[in-house]
């Protein structure tokens, strides 16, 4: 494990996706910021991952509130160097028809899920442009291509939104050794599940091709391979990790 020079901050990394993410970046050799919310969350998993916090640091912050993002990184670069990696995890899952939506929670998802994503990524890419090397993912979802089955329009609209703002961010900061991604799944476990009913789990398991959920790790381990050093040619793509529910 050469050094741990890379510094990688993951959003919304208390727990689910993120958290798995954060696991296998520093397993990679990375050192990990986990920035969520949910400030125990965080505290938590930092801990887990380093208890003597040389590794891996928690960091509390809404990713829609601009000043507190700031304010998370200039914590960070104190402490370190401003991220090498981040990963645009952080999200909340929201669900309702289309037709029933409030305009306020229209708004709140689309600046969680969306907003959030011009946020970091302007905070934190001018720091990798100037070195000369950076990696950026956005967790996009399925709904962001074929709108949502059981996710509402606003997540959907803001999925979307996630994956054209990858292309722009991925076009702009090509020349510069900064890759930027999208990668996007469609039913993986993780705790926001926790509260479906089990039944209707199964029955959706069983309408995947591959026959079950996908897991945290498996999103991981994508995620880390389009964060590695040797993977510098792929940027503005968006990669599905799916079971074969859809298929390009
Ligand atoms: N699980 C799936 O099947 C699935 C499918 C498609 C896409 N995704 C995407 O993957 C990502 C992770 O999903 P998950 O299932 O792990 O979700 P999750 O709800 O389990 O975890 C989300 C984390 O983000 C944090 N968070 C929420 N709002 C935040 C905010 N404003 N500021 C900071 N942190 C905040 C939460 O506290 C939580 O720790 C999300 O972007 C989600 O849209 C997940």
């Amino acid at each position: 494990m050469p050094g741990r020079d890379r510094v990688a901050l993951v959003t919304g990394a208390a727990r689910g996706l993120g958290a798995a993410i954060a696991r296998e970046l520093h397993a990679g050799g990375t050192r990990v910021a986990v920035l969520d919310l949910d400030e125990a969350g965080a505290v938590r998993l930092a801990e887990e991952l380093d208890p003597e916090s040389g590794t891996a640091v928690p960091l509390a912050a809404d990713v829609n509130d601009a000043a507190g993002v700031d304010a998370a990184l200039t914590e960070l670069e104190t402490r370190w160097h401003a991220p090498d990696i981040l990963v645009n995890n952080a999200a909340r899952t929201a669900t309702g028809s289309v037709w029933d939506i409030e305009l306020e929670e229209w708004d709140a998802v689309l600046g969680t899920n969306l907003r959030s994503v011009l946020i970091a990524t302007r905070r934190c890419a001018p720091a990798m442009r100037e070195r000369g090397w950076g990696r950026i993912v956005n967790m996009a979802s399925l709904a962001g291509q074929q709108g949502g089955l059981v996710a509402g329009a606003h997540y959907a609209a803001a999925k979307a939104g996630v994956l054209v703002l990858t292309k722009i961010f991925a076009r702009d900061l090509a020349a510069s050794g900064v890759t930027v991604n999208a990668v996007a799944p469609a039913a993986v476990r993780t705790p926001v599940m926790d509260d479906m009913d089990e039944a209707e789990l199964e029955r959706a398991a069983a309408t995947i091709p591959v026959g079950r959920l996908g897991t945290a790790g498996e999103v991981a381990a994508l995620v880390a391979h389009l964060c590695a050093e040797r993977s510098g040619y792929l940027t503005g793509t968006t990669v599905d990790i799916n079971g074969g529910v859809f298929m390009r």
